[in-house]
């Protein structure tokens, strides 16, 4: 695995002329933020040698290397899901290039259903925890020493300055925001109603397909996480719906705006 992740890494080298310190990911139907990033050039993920090559509707996968709120930056449109089939390493092997090239802090986008009844579809919610609800762990296995250590701390996943200046941004501007706990699952079903309940009683706020394996790598990395989930749809009992994909990037793209103008005053405002 090393040596794929140090082979990609050194591919894009040759590509890339600026040295990004943040990564950001991209989700359902979130990829207009790409629009928004200057001085850039795009890598058709086909191109990148040992990346696996994104297969659902609404990701067009590609890698934009470029400036955003004044900072160089390197998005990914269009992330790689468990349910695709890929397995774990492959899901989380940009993270791992990332870090290769020098990424000291992830952004990280979803859509999700939420499961908080105070939460409303179009809402954001930064998310400040998650729980792992796929059927794996994505560093069961050897570990790299070198990319970082075999039982990594998990007790702040999401950085709790970043969680606070998100805040401060959506006050500033006058955003809706919440905050909560994301139930990573491997999908693709979206949740039965019972499932819903449950992912509620065991302490989460939204439920989605994404983005936990990608912050616990990131985090066995040593890198700061920031995350937030559009909640596209609800599942709240009496509020239950039915949900499709379509409605999901529907949804998804009517709260970019808040999104992208968060994201892009939070690089501003790092360091
Ligand atoms: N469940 C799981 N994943 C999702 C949902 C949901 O309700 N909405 C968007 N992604």
């Amino acid at each position: 695995m090393l040596k794929q992740i140090k082979e990609t890494a050194d591919f894009l080298k040759t590509r890339i002329a600026t040295n990004p310190k943040v990564g950001i990911i991209l989700g359902t139907g979130l990829g207009n933020l790409a629009e928004q990033i200057t001085d850039s050039i795009t890598i058709p993920y086909q191109e990148i040698p040992n990346f696996p090559i994104s297969t659902v509707e609404g990701h067009s996968g590609c890698l934009i290397i470029g400036k955003l709120g004044g900072k160089d930056i390197l998005a990914m449109k269009g992330r790689f899901h468990y349910y695709e089939g890929y397995d774990m390493k492959q899901v989380t092997f940009p993270i791992r290039v990332m870090k290769l090239l020098g990424i000291e802090t992830l952004f990280v986008s979803n859509a999700s259903g939420g499961v908080n009844p105070d939460y409303e579809v179009g809402d954001l919610m930064v998310i400040n925890d998650h729980l792992n609800m796929f059927p794996e762990n994505p560093l069961r296995g050897k570990n790299y020493e070198d990319l970082g250590p075999r039982f990594p701390d998990m007790h702040e996943p999401y950085d709790k300055s970043l969680i606070d200046m998100a805040f401060e941004i959506a006050a500033e501007n006058g955003i809706k925001l919440q905050q909560g706990v994301y139930a990573g699952t491997q999908g693709p079903t979206f949740e039965t109603p019972a499932e819903y309940k449950y992912y509620r009683i065991i302490g989460s706020d939204a439920v989605g397909m994404s983005t936990v394996p990608e912050v616990i790598v990131a985090n066995h990395m040593g890198m700061k996480c920031f995350g937030i989930s559009i909640i596209t749809d609800l599942g709240v009992p009496g509020k239950i719906v039915e949900v499709s994909h379509e409605e999901v990037q529907i949804m998804g793209n009517a709260a970019q705006p808040k999104m992208t103008l968060i994201m892009k005053e939070l690089l501003k405002r790092i360091e």
